[in-house]
């Protein structure tokens, strides 16, 4: 049963990201992009077995492209993607991957980028690294695995340092 993340404990968010990705997660280049930021709760998602326990999470992040100029490009960024080892391969990253999509879709929200296996978030919905060949990073990541979707049918591109997302005072 899929339900809004915000509904679960925080650390049983913590326990099943280290399930899947292991302890050394937090050193990834897609932690430092979306550094001190709040995820998102309107496009958050969990996963819950039988008994109610956590099997899978998507977190989704508020994120910036800042040209040279200093502008900014307004991101969401959709990960982790996990599911508890036990329960892999039953559809339920599928299922929570729609519904982001889906809801970021409903909100008519900035583009969605991400950094992951292309074999899987290209081949089920369409992310593709074709437009962030100009994006640099605050670590190192396979150019390939640097994906972004529209969600509103706009093409994403632009050059530029991936990094939080920041209000500046007006
Ligand atoms: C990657 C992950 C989110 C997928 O969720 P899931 O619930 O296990 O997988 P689903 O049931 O939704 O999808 C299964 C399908 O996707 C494919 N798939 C899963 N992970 C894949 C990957 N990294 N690359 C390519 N294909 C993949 C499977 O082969 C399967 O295809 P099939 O239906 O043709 O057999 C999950 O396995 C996970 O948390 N893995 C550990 C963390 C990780 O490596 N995440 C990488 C994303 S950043």
């Amino acid at each position: 049963m899929m339900v809004p993340l915000e509904s679960q404990p925080a650390d049983a968010i913590e326990r099943l990201l280290d399930a899947a990705f292991g302890l050394g997660r937090h050193g990834r280049t897609a932690y430092l992009i979306r550094d001190a930021m709040p995820w998102l709760p309107a496009l958050s998602f969990a996963m819950l077995d039988e008994d109610g326990e956590l099997i899978g999470s998507l977190q989704s992040w508020p994120v910036a492209l800042t040209r040279a100029d200093g502008t900014q490009l307004p991101l969401i960024m959709v990960g982790p993607v996990a599911v508890d080892p036990a329960h892999q391969s039953g559809g339920h990253g599928r299922a929570m991957m729609d519904a982001v999509i889906a809801a970021a879709r409903a909100q008519a929200t900035e583009p969605l980028m991400m950094i992951g296996d292309p074999e899987y978030y290209g081949r089920f919905w369409g992310f593709s690294a074709e437009g962030t060949g100009g994006w640099a990073a605050p670590g190192p990541f396979e150019p390939r695995r640097l994906l972004a979707l529209s969600v509103d049918g706009r093409p994403v591109d632009g050059m530029g340092m991936l990094g939080p997302r920041i209000a500046w005072p007006a």
